[in-house]
């Protein structure tokens, strides 16, 4: 079987080393993947995921037999339609469904319509309507730009000076290109993404995942793609989830059904876990990134038969995801200057040594004249494994200590709080 992956950071790594691991040895592919994806698969670098019409050409010319999509932009470029017409099989929703990830108001519609709990909000049209409702408005309060901006088109407006400046970006400056605001509550609490596999009929949740958000220890500086993660959840017992998952995954599938358009392929749930129960931040529908580098691992089951029976429609029925008790503790390793921007062409060292330690996944990574480089905010990911969550962070530190590039940035307090939890509970 011959599969392809498009994408090519730290979360198309961990895929693509979950699906060499499976029993039915295929061949893999990934585009334009990295040089630790070169390890475990063939990568098409000149082939861009979004390039539709590209992809669908190499997927036939190759003969590939199914296609899993990583990052949002295939999926919203209308990728997973394209190869579908072209008979070949891939993973992922469709153009109408991936909406659910592409547009805030598109998912704030669908989650009234699913009768999903989520923040109260409106919808902001022009700079007028928005300066007289953030007049009228108490703070904080939350302006998201409509459409996809890698994380950053969300902006927490703790005073009407800060709402008039978001204002000003998004429909002034018009910096995330968007023609609609959604303006909602601020929410308070812990965060929680909710991870599903949905073969158009069913949503079958995947063991759940922490993920650290901000750049800084103690969740302080600016939001970014994720700078860790952790699995399993320990308050999310088996019955939790699925109680979860009952309210903020199955609903959407349901909808989607009814619509016409089923939803295949990942659908995540970012909550909020308020003290009024938990609430849907937002959707994306693709795995997380650093999230699947901490769930995977954990997969006992075969990831490729999962991805086939997702493409069909009711295919999960009978199908059993089964994870390993231990504990997956993932470290992200950030260039110089990440979120702001990144830094590119700082040599890695300490790559060979850190694999004997944890799972070393590759990111933003480039190889130049022989020697493995930065090439991106996010570089590498560490994860650990153990019985214990303190077993599996000690070995993602360890090997993330191994690791030296200049300018070398991590948390140092990735799963610290689920390793206290552990020690509180062993010693009452
Ligand atoms: P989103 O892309 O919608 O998930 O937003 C990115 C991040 O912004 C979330 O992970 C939260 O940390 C934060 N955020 C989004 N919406 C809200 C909200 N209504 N209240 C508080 N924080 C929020
Ligand atoms: N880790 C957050 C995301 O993948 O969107």
């Amino acid at each position: 079987m011959k599969i392809l992956v498009l994408g090519g950071g730290g979360r198309e790594h961990a895929i693509v080393k979950a699906l060499a691991r499976s029993p039915q040895h295929p061949e893999l592919f990934c585009a334009p993947g990295n040089p630790g994806i070169a390890n475990d698969a063939t990568c098409l670098p000149d082939l861009d995921p979004a390039d539709v019409a590209a992809v669908v050409d190499s997927a036939l010319d190759l003969e590939i037999d199914l296609v899993a999509v990583g990052p949002e932009a295939p999926l919203v470029a209308g990728v997973v339609d394209a190869l579908t017409a072209a008979g070949i099989k891939a993973f992922g929703p469709g153009l109408e469904a991936a909406r659910l990830e592409g547009s805030k108001v598109y998912a704030k519609e669908a989650m009234a319509e699913a009768g999903i709990p989520t923040a109260a909000y409106r919808v902001l049209q022009d700079r007028d309507e928005s300066l007289e409702a953030i007049a009228a408005s108490d703070f904080p309060i939350v302006l998201k730009a409509d459409g996809l901006a890698a994380g950053k088109g969300v902006l927490i407006c703790l005073d009407e000076k800060q709402a008039r400046e978001a204002v000003e970006v998004f429909f002034t400056e018009q910096r995330f290109g968007s023609t609609e605001v959604v303006m909602e509550e601020f929410l308070e609490g812990e965060e929680l993404s909710l991870l599903a596999i949905c073969d158009g009929d069913r949503a079958v949740a995947l063991t759940p995942a922490q993920d650290y958000k901000r750049i800084g220890d103690g969740d302080t500086g600016p939001n970014t793609g994720g700078m860790g993660s952790y699995s399993p959840v320990p308050a999310i017992g088996d019955e939790v989830l699925a109680q979860l998952s009952a309210q903020v995954h199955q609903p959407i599938v349901d909808l989607m059904a009814r619509r016409g358009h089923p939803f295949h392929g990942v659908l995540y749930a970012g909550l909020m876990m308020t003290p009024r129960g938990p609430k849907v931040l937002e959707y994306n529908t693709r795995f997380g990134d650093p999230e699947a580098q901490a769930v995977l691992p954990r997969l006992n089951s075969d990831l490729v038969t999962i991805f086939d029976a997702a493409c069909d429609p009711g295919g999960l029925s009978g199908l059993s995801m089964d994870f390993s008790s231990d504990w997956a503790v993932t470290v992200v390793l950030a260039s110089a200057g990440y979120p702001a921007s990144s830094s590119k062409g700082d040599v890695i060292e300490g790559l060979d040594r850190a694999a004997s330690l944890a799972e070393v996944v590759h990111a933003g990574t480039a190889e130049s004249e022989g020697q493995v480089v930065t090439a991106g905010g996010r570089v590498l990911n560490l994860t650990g494994l153990g019985r214990d969550a303190a077993e599996a962070r000690q070995r993602a530190y360890d090997a993330a200590e191994t690791i030296q590039f200049d300018g070398k940035q991590m948390r140092t307090d990735i799963a610290t709080r689920a390793v206290e939890r552990a020690r509180q509970e062993k010693s009452t």
